[in-house]
């Protein structure tokens, strides 16, 4: 099967599988920090890390569905320059879930979700208590991605991390265990997955 995007229902395939081929995508759960004080908790999963030193990750912002422009999150990181990615465990999937219903730039979802926050050390967004990893970011750069065929873009937010919290319980032997971190991951259309599992493949010296 081969077709150019956008044109998959050419081929008899119902939904755009573009994310489905994309796997398994990290979640950044992000929180952000109004000028006006007002938290924002919501999942991205057009989410990677990009380089380690200087740590730098990057997320895909779509345009706003509620025709509002930009969704809260962005507006809030291009106001304060300020982010927090909360690392999501199979433990918070159905908060991290909740936290992504469309809501008005005053609702504070760490309250409609019932999540308590945990104060950051550099930077004035909260963390998601609960949350194995927190990473407390500042904005490097914003990309604006080409327009859509609506006339819409995205955009690709790039954060230097320039702090680093771990839950000492999801460590063995001073390394990350992923198999106690459960974290989640994004599949395609309604599906997730959660890494269980770990192989270890040595790599090959020259
Ligand atoms: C698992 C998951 C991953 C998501 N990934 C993205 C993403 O990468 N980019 C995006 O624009 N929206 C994504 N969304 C949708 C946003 O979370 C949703 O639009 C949310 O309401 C945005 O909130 P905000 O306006 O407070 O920023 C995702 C939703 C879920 C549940």
């Amino acid at each position: 099967m081969f077709f150019v995007p956008g044109k998959h229902k050419e081929q008899g395939l119902p939904y755009n599988p573009f994310k489905a081929c994309v796997l398994p995508r990290p979640i950044a759960w992000l929180s952000t920090h109004s000028s006006e004080g007002v938290c924002n908790l919501a999942p991205y999963s057009f989410f990677n890390a990009f380089s380690d030193e200087p740590p730098i990750i990057g997320v895909g912002i779509a345009p706003d569905s509620r025709g509002e422009g930009v969704k809260d999150t962005l507006t809030n990181i291009l106001e304060t320059e300020e982010f927090v990615f909360n690392l999501v465990s199979w433990q918070q999937r159905t908060e991290m879930n909740e936290s992504s219903k469309p809501a008005p730039g005053h609702v504070d979802e760490f309250e409609a979700v019932g999540l308590e926050k945990l104060a950051s050390n550099f930077i004035k967004p909260p963390r998601v208590k609960g949350a194995p990893v927190h990473f407390e970011c500042k904005l490097f750069k914003t990309v604006e991605l080409p327009n859509n065929t609506d006339g819409k873009h995205y955009t690709l937010v790039l954060g230097e991390v320039i702090g680093i919290h771990i839950d000492e319980a999801y460590l063995t032997n001073g390394m990350v265990d992923a198999t106690k971190m459960k974290p989640l991951a994004r599949l395609g259309y309604q599906d997730y997955s959660v890494v269980e599992d770990v192989i270890q493949l040595v790599r090959p010296k020259a």
